[in-house]
């Protein structure tokens, strides 16, 4: 699909997570609106959109709280489906490229399932994934131009994430229990980003689903010893780190246990390649003891 002129800006629907941030570190022309200005829940997106007519939307917004979605399923079904559908929908009508990010939880991980290509078949475990799953449908309904990008596993040390949370134990002098047995390709948020923005900028976009994976598969284990190699010269104590399966931490939400994605389908169609989570993860550590502020 074309669409407007492409020095128009990108609109980045959301502005404090963690994908929104890394998107507006980049330095393309962005506009970023969090839910103070577009409740993406509740809001007709058409004033926003003629208002910055932008070349194209990036929906960074979602509701990513995994186990709370498991008590508020409607919340969760109307930022990650109703919304983003809406949104594509006021995209097409305007020939604004829409971009929307998925996730590897539309897979249910079960041995034999990865690495999931695009044409395998989803079924996700928990409300969350199914929102996004149901999003994704929604999307592709409303917008058949639509891009979406399922990423896996998003970090950049912001916020509540399992990064910030092992570190803050070991900055603490607490020892760590990871879980050994969930296994993904985790994603470094400007990699994401900057693949984003790659695309947002072309005239013209492929439509679909397609698969953005953060480079060599990992356990939650393995990411934190990684983390915990870089980090260890600033810790107070020598880490203690156990592996454990993940029945040693209940959730409300089941979490998939293999969600490998194979990413060669985007790399093939649009020459983007995976990213490598191990070259973003000392940047992080390096922003969080060396440069706290940068
Ligand atoms: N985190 C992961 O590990 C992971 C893994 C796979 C896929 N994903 C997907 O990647 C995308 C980005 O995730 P993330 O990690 O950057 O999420 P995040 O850090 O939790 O950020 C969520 C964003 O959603 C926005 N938002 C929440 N409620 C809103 C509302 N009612 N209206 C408008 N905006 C609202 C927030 O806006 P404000 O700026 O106003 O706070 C924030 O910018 C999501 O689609 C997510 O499903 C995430």
């Amino acid at each position: 699909m074309t669409s407007q002129a492409v020095d128009a800006p990108i609109l980045v629907i959301g502005r404090s997570g963690q994908l929104a941030q890394a998107l507006l570190e980049t330095d393309a022309k962005l506009v970023a609106c969090g839910r103070d200005q577009f409740d993406l829940a509740q809001d007709d997106p058409s004033a926003l959109l003629d208002a910055h007519k932008p070349h194209a939307v990036i929906n960074a917004a979602a509701y990513t709280d995994v186990n709370g979605a498991e008590a508020d399923p409607d919340a969760a079904q109307a930022l990650n489906c109703s919304g983003p559908s809406r949104l594509a929908a006021a995209c097409k009508a305007r020939d604004i490229h829409f971009l929307h990010v998925s996730t590897d939880y539309v897979f249910d991980g079960a041995p034999g399932g990865a690495p999931y290509k695009e044409t395998a078949r989803t079924h996700p475990l928990n409300v969350y994934a199914r929102t996004k799953r149901n999003g994704e449908d929604a999307v592709m309904t409303a917008n058949e131009d639509a891009m979406i990008l399922r990423a896996a596993w998003i970090f950049d040390g912001r916020g509540g994430s399992f990064l910030n949370a092992i570190l803050n134990r070991l900055d603490n002098g607490l020892p760590l229990k990871v879980v050994n047995d969930q296994i993904s390709t985790p994603t470094w948020a400007p990699d994401l980003a900057r693949a984003l923005v790659g695309l947002a900028q072309r005239e013209t976009l492929p439509s679909g689903v397609f698969h953005f994976s953060g480079g060599p598969a990992a356990s939650w284990y393995d990411f934190a010893r990684a983390a915990i190699r870089l980090a260890q010269a600033h810790l107070p104590v020598e880490p203690v780190i156990e592996p454990v399966d993940s029945s040693a931490f209940p959730q409300p939400a089941q979490r998939p246990l293999d969600t490998r994605m194979d990413a060669q389908a985007l790399l093939a169609t649009t020459g983007i390649g995976p990213g490598d989570w191990r070259a973003g993860l000392p940047e992080v550590i390096a922003r969080r003891y060396e440069h706290p502020k940068g």
